[in-house]
């Protein structure tokens, strides 16, 4: 069993141990209350969230107060005495902890026989990253709402406070108090967050002080020398393990500007470098080798910085005063592409995706999907901070199949796992090429892809850089693993919808990373057979 625990400032670890005990007492009587057949042994839980509240008492012993809340999910009282000292008797403190726990336990997903109704989805996690980030270096407070609910962007703002950036959360707005960053006490985490590691760095590199950040075992072997490399050269010193991984040890420093061509095409590293570059004397320059994209020229600008795009050439002015703002994040467009290819894919379906961000940059998805034949409507569209958003209606369709390669691979990245199931129910099948960025992402999702279609008898044939899925396959039902891989576990997810049976998904929790309502969403519009 791992325990993830966050604790509250001062908090002594010998309590963790009292905390362990309790909750291995809860899920026995979890167990008996549910009448859930689990096995606590294989059991992982993830404590999202533990509140403390002092209060003064007699130390002695540890009760719990256990009770299902809702599905996957359940909160805890735990009373936890502080019994360390020589002397017992002593009164010392009692702490009250609220614990909220998600469960690794596998999804049940049935046939679908409709998707419909009117949905709204949870902010955009590329955009809610970047303003929680530059809302904290800007002066004053923002206010940020429809803030992504993901484990992801909760990373971010976790960071941001160890950097002693003043934050408070109300439902999904955000209030950032815009400070100068302090040197952290410990490691700084960005559990699975590529994001929040790459993108902060930018921000490490310029302080005046030396910061460790590091994340959770997926975010430990993906590379980041991409982003060590162009710190480097503006005058940061950085270390990582074994020269690439993380964590990163980022000594901060006063930074020189460049001009970087981007080996990879990467936002995650323009990104980077685009905030390093704020901090430097002068004007840096990033070219990219395509298009990728754009949220944070868009946002530096909102917030009061000079950034000049020209085709792939993005320059910004260093030294610029940030000032806050008042902002609202689009829905996420890859998270309703799940949505998307659910309702294309189940027959008579009718859905409507409200307020989703249609950046262009972001939006070649619905133009690739309309080319195979996909009936999507925008019915209407606003710009809102820079940003384009609007509502979407999808409804079940008969899709030619489709190529995937060059410039549009690095576009719809983060879609391919959804959309290689599509292309098995297609006409004539998907092909996906130049894609090996899918090798070093949350999991290698060529590898994840081919695997979960193994498992439902679905020919794929892989190739290093992509693969190729032929189209009209049946869809079996079957044990899908996420492999802890958000995307994967929501693709899966799709593809038993349209099964035959009921299937189950393993890991279904990592849907949280990015969409933590993902299975309760998907229930609201979804009619059973
Ligand atoms: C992101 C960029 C993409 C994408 C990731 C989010 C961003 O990664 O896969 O989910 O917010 O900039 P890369 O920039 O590494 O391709």
């Amino acid at each position: 069993m791992r325990l993830v625990f966050f604790l509250p400032d001062g908090h002594r670890r010998d309590a963790i141990d009292l905390i362990h005990v309790g909750l291995l007492h809860t899920l026995q009587k979890l167990a008996r209350i549910s009448g859930e057949r689990f096995d606590i042994a294989p059991l992982t839980l993830g404590i999202d969230r533990v509140e403390s509240q002092r209060r003064f008492a007699r130390p002695g012993h540890t009760r719990n107060h256990g009770q299902l809340v809702v599905r996957n999910a359940k909160i805890n009282i735990f009373e936890v005495v502080d019994a360390r000292p020589a002397d017992p008797d002593e009164v010392l403190h009692r702490e009250t902890f609220s614990i909220t726990m998600k469960f690794q336990m596998p999804e049940r997903i049935t046939p679908a026989r409709r998707i419909a109704g009117s949905i709204r989805l949870p902010g955009d996690k590329s955009i809610s990253h970047r303003y929680a980030m530059i809302a904290a270096i800007a002066k004053g407070t923002s206010r940020i709402r429809n803030y992504s609910t993901g484990a992801d962007c909760h990373s971010t703002l976790n960071a941001l406070r160890a950097l002693g950036v003043d934050i408070q959360e109300h439902g999904n707005e955000v209030v950032i108090h815009g400070h100068r960053l302090g040197e952290p006490a410990g490691e700084l985490d960005a559990g699975n967050s590529g994001s929040t590691i790459r993108m902060l760095s930018g921000i490490l590199a310029a302080q005046p002080f030396r910061s460790r950040i590091g994340g959770d075992d997926s975010l430990s072997r993906r590379p980041m020398d991409r982003i060590m490399q162009p710190l480097t050269q503006m005058g940061a010193s950085i270390t990582a393990r074994d020269g690439r991984f993380p964590p990163l040890v980022i000594q901060g420093a006063h930074l020189r500007p460049i001009e970087y061509s981007l080996p990879v095409p990467s936002a995650q590293v323009k990104t980077c470098v685009l905030f390093a570059g704020l901090h430097a004397e002068g004007q840096t320059t990033v070219w990219e080798p395509v298009r990728s994209r754009d949220h944070t020229e868009i946002a530096l600008r909102e917030f009061g910085a000079e950034v000049a795009v020209e085709r792939q050439k993005i320059t910004i002015q260093g030294g610029a005063r940030l000032e806050a703002r008042d902002l609202t994040v689009p829905s996420d467009l890859s998270s309703a592409a799940f949505f998307i290819v659910a309702a294309l894919l189940v027959r008579e379906s009718d859905l409507v995706i409200r307020g989703v961000g249609l950046n262009p940059t972001r939006s070649a998805l619905l133009d690739f999907l309309t080319g195979m034949g996909a009936k999507i409507q925008i019915l209407e569209v606003a710009q809102k901070n820079g940003e384009l958003v609007g509502d979407l209606r999808i409804t079940s369709s008969s899709l030619n199949g489709g190529v995937i390669e060059k410039e549009l691979t690095a576009a719809l990245i983060d879609e391919i796992p959804v959309l290689a199931v599509l292309g098995a129910a297609s006409k004539e099948g998907l092909s996906v090429r130049n894609a090996q960025e899918l090798r070093v992402k949350e999991t290698d999702r060529i590898a994840t892809v081919v695997e979960n279609f193994r498992r439902m008898g679905i020919t794929i044939e892989e190739r290093p850089d992509g693969m190729t899925v032929p189209g009209q396959q049946k869809f079996r039902a079957a044990d899908f693993d996420s492999f802890g891989d958000h995307r994967i576990a929501m693709a899966f997810t799709i593809a038993a919808l349209c099964a035959g049976t009921p299937s189950m998904i393993h890991g279904a929790e990592a849907a949280s990373v990015s969409f933590p309502e993902f299975f309760q969403v998907l229930g609201q519009v979804t009619e059973g057979v």
